[in-house]
């Protein structure tokens, strides 16, 4: 008899995104508005929910019955061109409000100072409350008391010791990079700027036990490629070197980051980092060659273009130089480590895949099929007590 043991009272919950209305132009898997799957486990029994999240944009595209924001999947050729002006005019003639953000909230859930935040890397974080039923409720924009003004990260790190969460957001607009730190009980302290020569898209970075690891890599957010060359709106170059700069992670200013150059790569998820003697190293997801329109449309077969592997990466803050080495020849990415071990050394352990599936230690079966999302969490019982609170 399978059991739903004790250990897992709590809500895992998995967020993708699922967009309401039919979008004007193609859809891009980044567009979808955000959706959250919950599995509420209490007491030997689940109850599984899902719900949007209630952004700004989905409530104004709800007021008016169709897509009306500006998609990932719009900005191709001209017509992305003439998408941003539309953007642009519609939020100026007040006929879409831009003030509560205009993000999706689609990617990835974290929890932080008592609250669950459903993030997507062009705006700020949504609030998200679990309810004891294991229901989710949006209860809205996080600006920790305005001092965010800029987009905030789908993957910021908590660090298991000080409870701290170290964050940035990207921008097209200088300063291209901004990093945060948010204090235990939920301050956010000064914007650093971080200097990169172009407005690129960072999806993720990784911290240490003493520093924050940035990557300047050469997905380039070019509009004007976008119209001459019918290319979507981040394009790739494959003639630029990899750069990761590491930054001391209590740093004022930018002025002590050490940069380190690596072959031509693109990556979206680094699974963990950690510090050896004078050396960082980072676990990483690495890719060649990424195209953005893969993801563009229906689901593929086979995504050509996007052959991701596990690296090891080492940068050696007394030599200033940078190696890395293969992990894994199979396609990896999305990857977990337990969070009690973020930015600390953890060890990989390699389990032969034909017996890992033996007897599972419950099955819950979904009332319908579950889409394909991005990211999932999960929130403990103590978490969901804690949050209860607020
Ligand atoms: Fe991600």
């Amino acid at each position: 008899m399978y059991e739903l043991q004790e250990c897992l009272n709590g809500e895992f919950v998995r967020v993708g995104p699922n967009p309401k209305f039919a979008p004007v132009a193609g859809y891009h898997w980044f567009d979808g508005d955000g959706m959250v799957h919950g599995m509420r486990i209490k007491d030997g029994k689940a109850t599984y929910v899902s719900r949007y999240v209630s952004t700004s944009r989905l409530k104004q595209e709800e007021y008016f019955g169709g897509a009306k924001f500006m998609k990932v999947g719009d900005l191709k050729g001209l017509f992305g061109l003439l998408m941003v002006n539309m953007q642009i005019l519609r939020a100026k003639l007040k006929v879409l409000d831009m003030s509560y953000g205009n993000g999706t909230g689609n990617t990835a859930l974290i929890y932080h100072h008592g609250k669950l935040l459903a993030l997507s890397e062009a705006d700020k974080p949504y609030v998200l409350k679990v309810l004891e039923d294991g229901d989710l409720q949006t209860v809205g924009l996080l600006d920790y008391d305005k001092r965010l003004t800029h987009s905030f990260t789908a993957h910021p790190k908590v660090d298991p010791f000080t409870g701290e969460m170290f964050t940035f957001g990207y921008s097209h607009t200088p300063p291209y990079i901004t990093y945060r730190v948010i204090s235990k009980d939920g301050f956010m302290h000064d914007p650093i700027p971080i200097t990169v020569a172009d407005p690129i898209m960072m999806h993720d970075f990784a911290i240490t036990e003493n520093y924050a690891i940035f990557m300047d890599l050469p997905l380039y957010f070019r509009p004007k490629e976008m119209v001459k060359e019918k290319k979507l709106i981040f394009t790739f170059d494959p003639t630029k070197k990899a750069r990761f700069g590491v930054l001391p992670r209590y740093a004022k200013d930018e002025l002590l980051i050490r940069w380190f150059e690596l072959p031509n790569c693109f990556i979206f998820h680094n699974a963990n980092a950690w510090e050896e003697e004078d050396e960082i190293v980072l676990i990483t997801c690495r890719l060649e060659n990424p195209d953005l329109d893969m993801v563009n449309g229906p689901v593929k077969e086979k995504l050509e273009n996007f052959k991701n592997e596990l690296y090891e990466m080492r940068f050696n803050l007394k030599t200033g130089l940078a190696s890395q080495k293969k992990l894994s020849e199979s396609a990896v990415d999305f990857p977990r480590v337990n969070e009690s071990y973020t930015g600390r050394k953890s060890s990989i352990h390699v389990i032969d895949a034909k017996t890992m599936s033996s007897d599972p230690v419950a099955v819950v079966e979904l009332p319908h099929r579950v889409p394909y999302g991005f990211h999932a969490f999960f929130v403990t019982e103590e978490q969901l007590q804690e949050q209860a609170k607020l």
